[in-house]
Order: structure tokens, then sequence, then C-alpha cells
């Protein structure tokens, strides 16, 4: 009888402890929105990101140091602090230095600050990149980085990223509708991933998400309009094992390229990788994504 009434209730949204980066800059306007997104969906959030545009920066990892020269946008003084946050709003945060050093900051430091240390973060995220991040260019993009670095810690980590769009400040007013997409569609992905329960992610794992265009000017303009496909990272070779079956695909997912790029519909990536190497994870390890995601994944049109 309680489990009836129970399997009937709403999934209720859970709140739960993230930290938040890029490779793009703490003051870029997607990571702001996505901040106030998550937010909005009831998550206690740390932001804590390059203090500059560390685009293309990898798993690079230095100790940070004090400004020469600006912050990005002019968000900081030139001869800031190493680390600093905006005195009215302390959960945002720079770090000068790479996406995979602010992100562990706020990982193992902002975390005793916020909340209760780093074994109470949750989930890490990172992005949404400007630009996206398919297949051999994870290796070399920061939001890769940062998040590859929070599986490595044994923090559950997300990298997002955007097809459309260029760096933008953070006050920039109207905000540009793809960046508000993209924040949508990344909240929509760690909440379900949320919803799935503990432990989000298996040991090891990094999930790489892309959207394709859009906002003004592309066919893809409003949350509703977009789709989830499972994808593979890299293009299969004669040495790669089987992916998991599934939407009748023969044991082989289509890479997240052509998920992206498929022109007739809105269609985001979902890859699962390794953080070690960044490359595609096993069949089984897909398939545990696949069952956690069930209920926002789709298959590509035929
Ligand atoms: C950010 O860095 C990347 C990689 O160096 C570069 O391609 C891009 O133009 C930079 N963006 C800005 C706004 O300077
Ligand atoms: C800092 O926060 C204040 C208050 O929300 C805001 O007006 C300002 O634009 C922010 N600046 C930066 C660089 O985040
Ligand atoms: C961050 O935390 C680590 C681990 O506790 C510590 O070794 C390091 O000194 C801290 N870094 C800063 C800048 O406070
Ligand atoms: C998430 O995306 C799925 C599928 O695209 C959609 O059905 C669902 O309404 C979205 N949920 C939220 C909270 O946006």
């Amino acid at each position: 009888m309680h489990l009836i009434t129970l399997a009937l209730l709403p999934v209720l949204t859970q709140a739960v402890n993230v930290v938040l980066s890029n490779d793009d800059g703490w003051a870029e306007i997607n990571i702001r929105q996505f901040y106030n997104a998550l937010t909005g969906s009831d998550n206690s959030v740390i932001l804590s990101a390059p203090a500059e545009n560390e685009s293309g920066t990898g798993s690079s990892d230095a100790t940070p140091t004090r400004l020469s020269s600006a912050c990005e946008f002019n968000s900081c003084p030139s001869g800031s602090p190493a680390i600093g946050n905006n005195a009215s709003m302390p959960r945002f945060n720079y770090v000068n230095s790479y996406p995979v050093t602010s992100i562990r900051y706020g990982i193992q430091n902002l975390s005793n600050t916020y909340f209760s240390g780093p074994s109470s973060v949750d989930i890490a995220v990172a992005g949404p990149n400007v630009g996206a991040n398919l297949g051999l260019t994870t290796q070399i993009s920061g939001t890769v980085g940062a998040a590859t670095e929070a599986s490595k810690e044994g923090i559950p980590g997300l990298a997002f990223s955007g097809t459309t769009g260029s760096q933008t400040a953070w006050n920039v007013n109207p905000v540009p509708a793809y960046s508000a997409i993209y924040a949508d569609l990344s909240t929509n992905v760690t909440t379900t991933l949320v919803a799935s329960g503990k432990p989000y992610l298996p040991a090891n794992i990094w999930l790489n998400v892309n959207f394709p265009p859009a906002g003004s000017g592309t066919s893809c303009t409003s949350t509703s309009q977009f789709r989830f496909v499972l994808s593979r990272i890299n293009t299969a070779t004669l040495i790669s094992g089987k992916d998991v079956t599934t939407c009748g695909n023969g044991g082989r997912l289509p890479t997240e390229m052509t998920v992206v790029d498929t022109s007739s519909g809105c269609y985001a990536s979902i890859s699962v990788g390794h953080a070690d190497t960044k490359l595609d994870a096993t069949a089984t390890e897909q398939q545990t994504v696949l069952s956690k995601l069930s209920g926002i994944l789709s298959c590509l049109p035929s």
C-alpha cells in the first residue's frame, strides 16, 4: 500500500551541493546562467573558475598567481590576489590558474566554507563551454579537463559545451538566447542524473554533453525542442569493444559529432568517458548511464 502510494508521487527535485567551473573564465555569461539555473532548481552551488580565458588548456595545473593584468572583461583589477571572489556574491570565485586548479579549489577548499567539506560535494559540472567539444577536441578542452579532474577526485563530473556563441561578459544585456537555453538543458541533465540516485556515475566516469546551435538565427529556439541522444566520444576503430545496445544500433552508438550535426531537429549528445584517458567508456558503463538517463534519452531519426 505504501509502496503504491510512493510510486504515484511525482519525482521530487533533490537539492544537492554542486561545484561549477569552466575554461572560458569565471565572468563569462554561460557559467553565470548555469549558476542561476542550478540554484533556481534549489541546488547549493559554488562557482570556482579561472580568472581569465583558459580555453584549450586541457588538464594543465599550476599554483595560482597574483593577477598581472585585469581579470577577463575587467571583472577584477590588475594586481588582485591569486584567488578572490565577488564581495557581494562570495560564491562567485576566481582562481588565477587553469580549469583543473580552479575546480579542485572549489572541491577541496571552498567546500569547507559553503558545504561541510570535500566529501559533501555531490556533483561537479563544467561549462557550458563556448563552442562544442567533440571527439578528439576533448583531449585539449579545459572544460573537459575540469570535469575529468572532479571524477578523478571521486566527484561525478559533467562537461557541457554549446556550439553557438562567442565569449561574452557576465553583465551583457539582454542575455543571449543560446546562453539561457544551454543553461536550462545542462540543468536538466544534472537534475535528471541526481534524481537517478547515488552513485550518480560509476567510479572514474565523466559525461561529455554537447549542444547543437541554438537561439537567434537557428531553428532551435526553445528548450522543449531539444532531445538527448546517447553517443560515443570518438569514432570506433577495429579494436573498439561493442557499445551498449540501444535504439536498434547493433552495439554501436553514433559519435557525438553525428548527433550534434543531425540537421532535422535539435539533438544534444551525451557521451560516457573514462576520466583518466578521456576516452570512451565500456558498454557496461554506458549501460549504467543509459539506465539512469533513460527518461530523457531519445533515438536519432532513422
Ligand atoms: C580564449 O582562448 C582561446 C584559446 O587560446 C582563443 O582561441 C580565444 O580567441 C580566446 N578568447 C578571447 C575572447 O580572447
Ligand atoms: C558581483 O556581484 C554584484 C552583485 O550581484 C554584481 O552587480 C556584479 O556585476 C558582480 N561582478 C562580477 C564580476 O561578478
Ligand atoms: C586547499 O586545501 C588543500 C587540502 O586541504 C590545502 O593543502 C591547500 O593549502 C588549500 N589551498 C589554499 C589556497 O588554501
Ligand atoms: C528535460 O528534458 C526532457 C527531454 O528532452 C523533457 O521531457 C523534460 O521536460 C525536461 N525537463 C526539464 C526539467 O526541463
